[in-house]
């Protein structure tokens, strides 16, 4: 049998599927639905210092090939899900990703350090596409002096394995993959939903409330696989590809254009056990191809 290990930083995963943060809910909602210990590890909705309650309603919608999400952000915050959902997710025994965003450089760090502390948290994910409010809201993703200073400082307030997600939502990806790693980042993962609008014609009102919201899901893989492609042909670290991935041959596309790992976030709505099916027909498929180890398929795209 093939190898399907890889590995993040000093997280080894006992194979490159995880399930998206935004998702999966705390990970313990699915606990029923598939083996949480035959996936890599699945990511925690975006957690914060304090619980946030979200967005006014309607946050989703559904889209050609995708949807449109604006949930703002809403979870339990740090003290509930130390407190009521970690215990829960340890029993598990699922590798866990936590998920989290603040709106300062100094409530990214603090979050981070306190994510770093708890047991049963095996690594960090930043979410960046969050907009500063010291800097008149520009999100930190987008600004590549912002970013290695913020990955920078949260780097030295943790020493659990620290992946930054990248929004696709600029012009080009790779000044900011390269600010991920010269803040120390140890991976980084791609990406996180592109900023979109649909419209009720009959009423005439945007679809979410907010009007503009994420979307994610097939529609996006395309532009998903292409930067995950030009992150990785920028960077040294490990690269977690994302958007859209819906059968074995899109986790493949995204291993052959660079990713080391991939992560299942709109396809869980769908098919709540993807991520066990899809890390069980990787297995088969290299074992078909004859290729020993599934790291040797990460970056092999070839070229004409
Ligand atoms: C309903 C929903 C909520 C999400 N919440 C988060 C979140 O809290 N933090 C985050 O980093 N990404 C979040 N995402 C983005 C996904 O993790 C992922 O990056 C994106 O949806 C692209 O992957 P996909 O096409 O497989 O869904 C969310 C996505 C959806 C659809």
């Amino acid at each position: 049998m093939a190898n399907m290990k890889v590995r993040i930083g000093s997280l080894e995963l006992a194979n490159p599927v995880i399930a998206a943060s935004g998702t999966f809910g705390y990970g313990v909602e699915f606990a029923d639905k598939l083996d949480l210990r035959k996936i890599g590890a699945f990511a925690t909705k975006g957690l914060s210092l304090k619980k946030r309650a979200g967005n006014p309603m309607p946050r989703i919608c559904e889209t050609p090939s995708g949807m449109i999400n604006s949930i703002g952000l809403e979870n339990v915050g740090l003290d509930a899900f130390e407190s009521e959902k970690l215990p829960l997710i340890r029993k598990t025994g699922a590798r866990v990703v936590a998920n989290f965003f603040g709106e300062t450089q100094g409530e990214y760090v603090a979050a981070a350090a306190r994510l770093d502390a708890m047991d049963g948290v095996h690594a960090l994910e930043m979410n960046v596409s969050c907009p500063n409010v010291e800097k008149g809201g520009i999100e930190f993703g987008s600004d590549p002096v912002l970013l290695e200073k913020l990955t920078a400082s949260v780097r030295k307030a943790v020493r659990k394995p620290l992946i930054v997600k990248l929004s696709p939502n600029v012009a080009d990806v790779r000044p900011l993959a390269m600010a991920v790693q010269n803040g120390g980042a140890d991976a980084i993962s791609a990406i996180n939903t592109l900023k979109g609008m649909s419209i009720n014609v009959r009423t005439r009102e945007p679809k979410i409330r907010r009007v503009f919201g994420g979307l994610s899901g097939p529609a996006i893989r395309p532009v998903a696989v292409r930067m995950v492609y030009e992150c990785a042909t920028t960077v040294k670290i490990p690269i977690i590809g994302l958007g859209g991935i819906t059968t074995v041959e899109d986790a493949l596309e995204f291993l052959i254009a660079g990713a080391t790992a991939v992560q299942v976030g709109t396809m869980n709505f769908v098919e709540p056990s993807i991520c066990e099916r899809l890390a069980d027909e990787l297995s088969k498929w290299c074992d078909a191809e004859g290729i020993a180890d599934v790291n040797d398929l990460v970056g092999s795209l070839k070229l004409g």
